[in-house]
């Protein structure tokens, strides 16, 4: 048993998200052969559990199906590394990760975790921006305080870019700079299309740990093509527990799993998990019913990030234009922390 038979079989092993195989993209390190038994590892897109096991098996199969079944198989799968796909996109490859916060229905607080999930990760440091892509409802330049704002342009190396708009640290495009406010609903599928492929290509973002995109809630058409238009390296679905919002949610989640997108979910939120009053912390009301995202994701295979509770000073400061994870040691900061910590551990 060779080296390049070995080789020659795991070219047989496909990477689902890449639609190619393991060996032409480079992604099978530390090839050891010792006699009968094979040890390797496998960089994979999606870094959750069941996709790095369903990557093992395959490399197992392969390995046996073609090498003969007497051979040991010991494989190592772990996600890919931020920069390594950074490397892979052609767009934007100065941005590390570009992550889509997507929910099936409207007003279920998708804008609102993407501003509070984006003030924490600058909080702790990382570069981040935001594309603020909901044509129904542009939201950011409230939630940052920067409504009426324009992107400037800027030269850059002889082509003209815009310039995101800067509001505590993290740069913001939105829809919402290029209209009046109430025009926004005007938007239709390719102008739609166009507009946000601007905002990326088109946009000077320099060097960023994070790009999240506001995604206008549906799975429409214009979702499809929206997410089509953009490469990302993975999307949150953010719920609230209601019947009517989950249902959505998994067409959310299987709009992303659809053989077109491939886009790897990397997890869902519960928001407005319960109702809390901010002099009464330790009473918790389920006005929405209890774990219905919890649960919708477990029966998905998918991973749960966590819940953020109902509490009227995120409205507030959502409203006041800073977001609530910005303030100290609340029950809303503290819910935010722990979410933007876990959002970091699963994009590494
Ligand atoms: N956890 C929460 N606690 C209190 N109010 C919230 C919470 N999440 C969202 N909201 C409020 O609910 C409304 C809808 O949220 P938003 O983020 O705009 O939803 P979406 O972007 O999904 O349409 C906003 O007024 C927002 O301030
Ligand atoms: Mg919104």
């Amino acid at each position: 048993m060779t080296r390049e038979k070995v080789l020659e079989a795991l070219g047989n092993v496909i990477e689902p998200d890449l639609k190619k195989d393991i060996v032409s993209q480079n992604l099978v390190d530390n090839l050891q052969i010792d006699g009968n038994k094979i040890t390797l590892s496998v960089n994979v897109v999606n870094p959750a559990m069941h996709a790095r096991k369903r990557m093992q098996e395959a490399v197992t199969f392969t390995l046996k199906r073609i090498l003969g079944d007497e051979i040991e198989v010991e494989t190592a799968v772990k996600g890919m590394s931020t920069e390594a796909k950074g490397s892979r996109r052609k767009v934007l490859p100065e941005v590390k990760n570009i992550v889509a916060i997507a929910s099936g229905k409207g007003g279920v607080g998708k804008s609102t975790i993407t501003a509070n999930l984006a003030g924490g990760l600058a909080k702790a440091g990382y570069k981040v921006g935001i594309v603020d892509a909901d044509i129904y409802g542009p939201s950011m330049p409230t939630m940052f305080d920067v409504v009426g704002a324009r992107p400037a342009s800027i030269d850059v190396e002889g082509e003209t870019k815009m310039t995101p708009v800067i509001s505590y640290g993290i740069s913001i495009m939105s829809i919402g700079f290029f209209t009046e406010q109430d025009d926004a609903v005007v938007w239709r599928g390719p102008m739609a299309a166009k507009a946000l492929t601007q905002m990326f290509t088109d946009t000077h973002w320099g060097e960023l740990d994070y790009l999240l995109i506001d995604l206008p809630p549906g799975t429409g058409d214009i979702h499809l093509s929206l997410v089509q238009n953009i490469p990302l390296d993975g999307a949150i679905i953010v719920s609230t527990p209601q019947e009517v919002a989950l249902a959505d949610a998994r067409k959310g989640v299987n709009m992303f799993q659809l053989d077109t997108i491939k886009v790897p979910v990397l997890g869902l939120i519960e928001n407005m998990a319960w109702f809390t009053p901010e002099e009464l912390p330790e009473y918790k009301y389920y006005i929405f019913g209890r774990d219905g995202v919890k649960n919708l994701a477990r029966g998905m295979n998918q991973r749960f990030l966590g819940h953020v509770p109902l509490v009227q000073s995120v409205r507030e400061s959502g409203d006041i234009g800073r977001p609530a994870v910005m303030q100290q040691n609340t029950i809303v900061s503290e819910a935010f922390d722990e979410l933007v910590r876990k959002f970091v551990e699963i994009t590494k």
